[in-house]
């Protein structure tokens, strides 16, 4: 017998959308490597606000970037940005002032390109590991990054039971504009793939989009 195909399966969606859970949750299910891309545009907005540079100044981020280092460290298994070999801690890629300014930051085409070649190498980080696969949630993720991924999702839910949710999480976040902004801009911006699977998750509970997910990936798998 073949063995199994290692899967691409791409989930791009909103803020709060549920994309991050469902993504932690197949990865442990089907054993692939977890990639939260939007927690790399995160870190690299808290390194450059760090740095002192503002994302109106493009000029001033492009000669910082040239400067950055990225590597990944595996925990568990999903795969975690380190820039200059620092972990990045999950406290400061979360605080008010990042949400606030990440979407600003994603829009710069550098900021973008910067990431690209290091978002697709974990494919082959994936491989080297052992995992059957990689998941990778994001905003550009079906559309630009793996448009030939084995899977495309798209998750969303209503802004307001977003909000509902990340008021769970502690965290006040404006969920309606960022993705207002992050679909505007100019470069990949946030969009439905075409020809990806679109998930309404306004009332499905958790479980049941990991289930929809689940049996097609599982199907996908028997059929090889
Ligand atoms: O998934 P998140 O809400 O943590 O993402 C934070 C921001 O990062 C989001 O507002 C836009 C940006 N982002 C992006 O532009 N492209 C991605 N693939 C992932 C995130």
């Amino acid at each position: 017998m073949n063995p199994p195909p290692f899967l691409i399966v791409a989930i791009d969606g909103g803020a709060a959308s549920g994309k991050s859970s469902t993504a932690r949750i197949l990865a442990e299910r089907f054993h692939l490597l977890h990639a939260d891309t939007g927690s790399y545009y995160r870190a690299l907005t808290a390194e450059l606000i760090h740095r002192g540079v503002k994302a109106t100044n493009p000029g001033a981020v492009r000669a910082e970037l040239t400067d950055l280092k990225f590597g990944t460290q595996i925990v568990g298994h999903s795969a975690d940005l380190k820039i200059h070999d620092d972990k990045v801690r999950e406290a400061d890629i979360r605080s008010p002032e990042v949400n606030s300014a990440v979407s600003h930051f994603a829009a710069l085409p550098e900021v973008r390109s910067a990431l690209l070649a290091y978002q697709r190498g974990l494919a082959e980080e994936a491989r080297r590991h052992g995992f059957r696969g990689l998941v990778m949630e994001g905003r550009d993720i079906g559309s630009v990054i793996f448009p030939k991924a084995d899977f495309r999702f798209f998750l969303h839910a209503d802004p307001d039971a977003r909000v509902r949710r990340r008021a769970l999480e502690g965290q006040a976040d404006a969920v309606a504009e960022r993705d207002r902004l992050d679909s505007s801009r100019a470069a990949s911006p946030f969009t439905c793939p075409v020809g990806a699977i679109s998930i309404d998750s306004t009332h499905l509970p958790l479980t049941e989009v990991v289930e929809r997910i689940s049996r097609l990936l599982t199907s996908r798998l028997l059929s090889k």
